[in-house]
């Protein structure tokens, strides 16, 4: 499979400046030069506030921000850019529908098991106030089990919340099938995209999805998330905040809020954001996300098949590559994982994440010790895989010696 051409690494001003191999794109992905001027603009020529003051300052912004929110309905292929809700990332989307889709004493939540805290903990909170969660166990290869969740569905499950890609190993879970049989059940489905917007095209629209929430971060552009509400259940979800800007009119005993979008985008926003992320969406449709996406399939697969070969090195996780995509998680025998990732750091500044990678539950259970976690992105190139797999040899050859 082709992959990218390294001449987009020159759209990075970081790789510019310093000789990083940077594997830690599941966190915080790096930004290019049309982004970050993206942003700039708004602080150099700009600086007013959308939707209120009528000056043509405010009026220009109004347009971009606008734009801004057209452009992510395309790349997200909604239906509609009202229903895309501007947040400060991933966490506060599955927040706002956690706590304000009306869950009542006895409902059910079901998940799977490897899911991220940010998806995770607010259900364990919610179990507090009588709201019932569960975890649907994965198979012994670490899979999503649908026949397990099938077992777990009934009418009492209001919400089915899953990871689509997963920040531990990768894996893709089967996202159309755990879709189909939560609706078929009456569930409504809210997808943590962290990791799969930027990563994969997306059709929300084909997918029908109810809700999903999304990092534009993790996606080459700047720190800000978005939730995708479908338009039948804008009405139906309760803003976290309440404020200026949510509603349509107020008296001292009363108000109206807003329909749409608006209700939930309380106070002044971040616009240098949602400007930004809008371009990071132009900037991916141009390369094209097919494209993006075998790209990081290619050095997935590469990077597996190779760590897999050396004596010490165990893949965590699912270990296929056909069902992974973009992060490979790893430990070497006899070496902790924050002093992996010390090690290839100091030996090649190469920036991977090592720990439980804010997935605790799984990893208690799977894998006490963590692992080393390397995810790639669009600007990373073959020779990095190679370096990467070099480093990683050496240290398990320390421990033969
Ligand atoms: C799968 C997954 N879900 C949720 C999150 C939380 O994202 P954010 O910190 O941008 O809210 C992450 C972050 O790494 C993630 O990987």
């Amino acid at each position: 499979m082709p992959i990218l051409s390294s001449s987009l690494r020159n759209d990075f001003p970081v790789l510019k400046r310093s000789k990083i191999i940077y594997l830690d794109n599941a966190c915080m992905t790096l930004r290019p030069k049309q982004v970050i001027e993206a942003i700039n603009w708004y602080y150099k020529t700009n600086c007013a506030c959308a939707g209120r003051s009528f000056h043509k300052q405010s009026e220009e912004l109004n347009e971009r921000v606008a734009k801004a929110r057209e452009t992510i309905k395309g790349f997200f292929k909604a239906s509609k850019s009202h229903e895309i809700v501007f947040t400060k990332n991933t966490t506060e989307g599955i927040n706002t529908v956690a706590f304000g889709f009306n869950l009542r004493r006895g409902d059910l939540v079901v998940t799977s098991d490897r899911e991220h805290n940010s998806n995770l903990i607010p259900w364990l909170v919610l179990k507090k106030r009588g709201i019932k969660h569960i975890a649907v166990p994965s198979t012994e290869n670490f899979e999503f089990d649908l026949e397990a969740m099938h077992e777990a569905m009934s009418k009492k499950v209001k919400i089915v919340s899953v990871v689509h890609i997963s920040n531990i190993d990768g894996y893709e879970l089967p996202i159309k099938e755990i879709i189909k049989l939560s609706h078929d059940f009456g569930a409504k489905v809210l997808i943590d995209g962290a990791q799969s917007a930027g990563h994969i095209p997306l059709n929300l629209k084909k997918l029908d999805a109810d809700f999903f929430a999304a990092s534009s971060h993790k996606a080459c552009g700047p720190i800000i998330g978005c939730l995708l509400i479908k338009e039948e259940l804008l009405e139906q979800v309760k803003p976290l905040m309440y404020g200026g800007g949510t509603v349509a009119n107020a008296t001292l005993n009363s108000f109206e809020l807003l329909a749409k979008h608006e209700r939930f985008e309380a106070g002044l926003q971040d616009y240098a954001s949602i400007i930004g992320f809008g371009e990071a969406c132009k900037y991916l449709n141009k390369i094209g996300m097919e494209k993006i996406e075998q790209h990081d399939r290619t050095l997935t697969k590469k990077l597996m098949k190779r760590l897999v070969d050396i004596n010490g090195v165990t893949i965590v996780g699912v270990n296929d590559w056909r069902k992974c995509t973009s992060i490979v998680s790893f430990n070497i025998e006899g070496f902790s994982p924050h002093d992996v990732a010390l090690m290839l750091d100091e030996a090649h500044s190469i920036a991977v994440r090592s720990g439980k990678h804010c997935a605790h539950a799984w990893f208690n259970k799977y894998c006490k010790s963590g692992c080393v976690r390397a995810s790639t992105f669009l600007y990373n190139q073959m020779d990095e895989i190679n370096i990467l797999v070099e480093e990683v040899s050496k240290i398990a050859e320390l421990l033969e010696k």
